[in-house]
């Protein structure tokens, strides 16, 4: 028998439960053994969860959870880079117990250590539900793709953002009414400065180049930005040439190394990543043996999430044994990160533009600075052909504050 320890019993936490109590016989026999709920833990004892907990222990202190004796594995589903979970991991993996995890910010900040950490105590570390939630792409990098060197990665991570593109999208509403709706509807939090500013993709990005490349997670070289300043008039703008918007985190590695990059970003709207709407997530993985791959699926949620969380319990009873990032963790690289995101063609909307006229005027200016205008998108924005970077940011900031997109192929 597997015996595990809980900590958290909120969305994730309670879901986590359910699985297990509902498909517990199927588990079993795929793991090999009975997977026992031995304790619990969250912060307010008296509330009422989302699940059945009777005859499961109660811990107060979510720490002691570490130290119970016959406890195999803490299952963490609070949150937060630092504090209580970052303390938990430390203590558990010191002991000697595996952790497993659906904590993106802990991972991306302390991931490396973490692993050493587990190795150097004989435990395992699992994280496949925080990225992507139920979609299992840490797997597929992980094992799935092991033989091959990865060109590069891209996807929606985010379902609030996404959500949010989508309702301005069909609704045709602005950003402040999409994140209202969101909010009411509990995909988004109530500061939802996370996921909008760009920093929750961030988070599951460096998790990816971490496996993708053999990397430490890195979120200093990365280049992030939010959906904030996306208006209808983009996403109208985006309609005329044939693309929607999406928040996306890419990677690629080049001559000139790893560049991490979120943004809204404008895709065609044939590809899967155009089609993948509301919650939904997507990633496209580049691999230099097996080609082009999509993955597509609920990114968050009580229901996948769990599902992603109990694979890797099951893993666990399996007696599967892989190290955290694909590589020892003594081996992940400090990353050699671009600070040049690759050339790409891009979408500029010139907000100051308030006389016609003025936008061929803008178009000319950039001609001459060495940009390549594609067309002109009336009344404030353009497309741009694929430029040197450093050539566009030069000419581009000739025209005071403006907002870019890559256009992606
Ligand atoms: N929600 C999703 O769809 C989703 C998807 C992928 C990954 N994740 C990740 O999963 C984790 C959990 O997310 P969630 O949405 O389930 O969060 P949540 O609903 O807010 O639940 C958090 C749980 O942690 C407990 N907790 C908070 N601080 C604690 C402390 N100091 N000591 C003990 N327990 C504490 C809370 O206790 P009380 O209930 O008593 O307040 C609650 O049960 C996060 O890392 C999140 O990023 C979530």
């Amino acid at each position: 028998m597997l015996n595990i320890a809980i900590a958290g019993l909120g969305t994730v936490g309670a879901g986590v439960v359910r699985l297990l109590q509902t498909n517990g016989e199927l588990i079993a026999a795929r793991a090999g053994q009975p997977i026992n709920i031995k304790a619990i833990s969250a912060r307010d004892k008296g509330k009422k969860r989302d699940c059945d907990l009777s005859g499961i222990v109660w811990v107060d202190d979510v720490r002691k959870l570490a130290e119970m004796p016959g406890v195999d594995a803490v299952v963490e589903l609070i949150g937060g880079a630092d504090g209580i979970a970052r303390e938990l991991a430390e203590v558990t993996l010191k002991k000697g117990r595996s952790y497993i995890t659906a904590n993106k910010a802990l991972i991306a900040a302390y991931g490396r250590a973490l692993a050493r950490l587990a190795e150097q105590n004989k435990a395992q570390l699992l994280f496949e539900a925080s990225v992507a939630g139920g979609i299992p792409v840490i797997k597929a990098l992980r094992e799935g793709l092991a033989g091959n060197r990865i060109r590069a990665a891209r996807g929606i991570l985010n379902g609030t953002c996404n959500y949010i593109l989508s309702r301005m999208r069909e609704a045709k509403i602005s950003f402040a009414e999409a994140l209202a709706e969101a909010q009411a509807k509990g995909y988004a939090e109530a500061d939802p400065a996370g996921d909008i500013d760009g920093h929750d993709t961030a988070n599951k990005l460096a998790i990816l180049t971490a496996l993708a490349y053999g990397v430490e997670p890195d979120l200093t070289a990365m280049s992030i930005a939010g959906i904030r300043p996306v208006t209808p008039a983009d996403i109208q703008a985006a309609e005329e040439i044939d693309c929607r918007i999406k928040l996306l985190g890419l990677v690629e590695e080049s001559d000139g190394g790893i560049a991490q990059q979120v943004s809204p970003c404008l895709v065609p709207k044939s590809s899967l990543l155009a089609q993948t709407e509301g919650v939904m997530n997507a990633v496209l993985l580049r691999g230099d043996f097996v080609g082009d791959l999509a993955l597509q699926g609920r990114g968050a949620g009580a229901e996948p999430t769990a599902s992603a969380v109990v694979a890797d319990i099951i893993d666990l009873a399996r007696g599967l044994s892989i190290p955290a990032f694909g590589v020892k963790a003594a081996q992940l690289k400090k990353a050699r990160f671009s600070r040049h995101v690759p050339a790409r063609r891009m979408y500029l909307r010139v907000p100051a533009v308030d006389k016609s006229g003025a936008l061929v005027d803008i178009a000319a200016a950039l001609r001459t600075g060495g940009v390549t205008v594609e067309k002109l998108l009336p009344p404030e924005a353009l497309v741009l052909g694929k430029t040197d970077p450093a050539v566009l940011s030069r000419a581009v900031a000739k025209l005071g504050a403006v907002f870019m997109m890559p256009i992606m192929d």
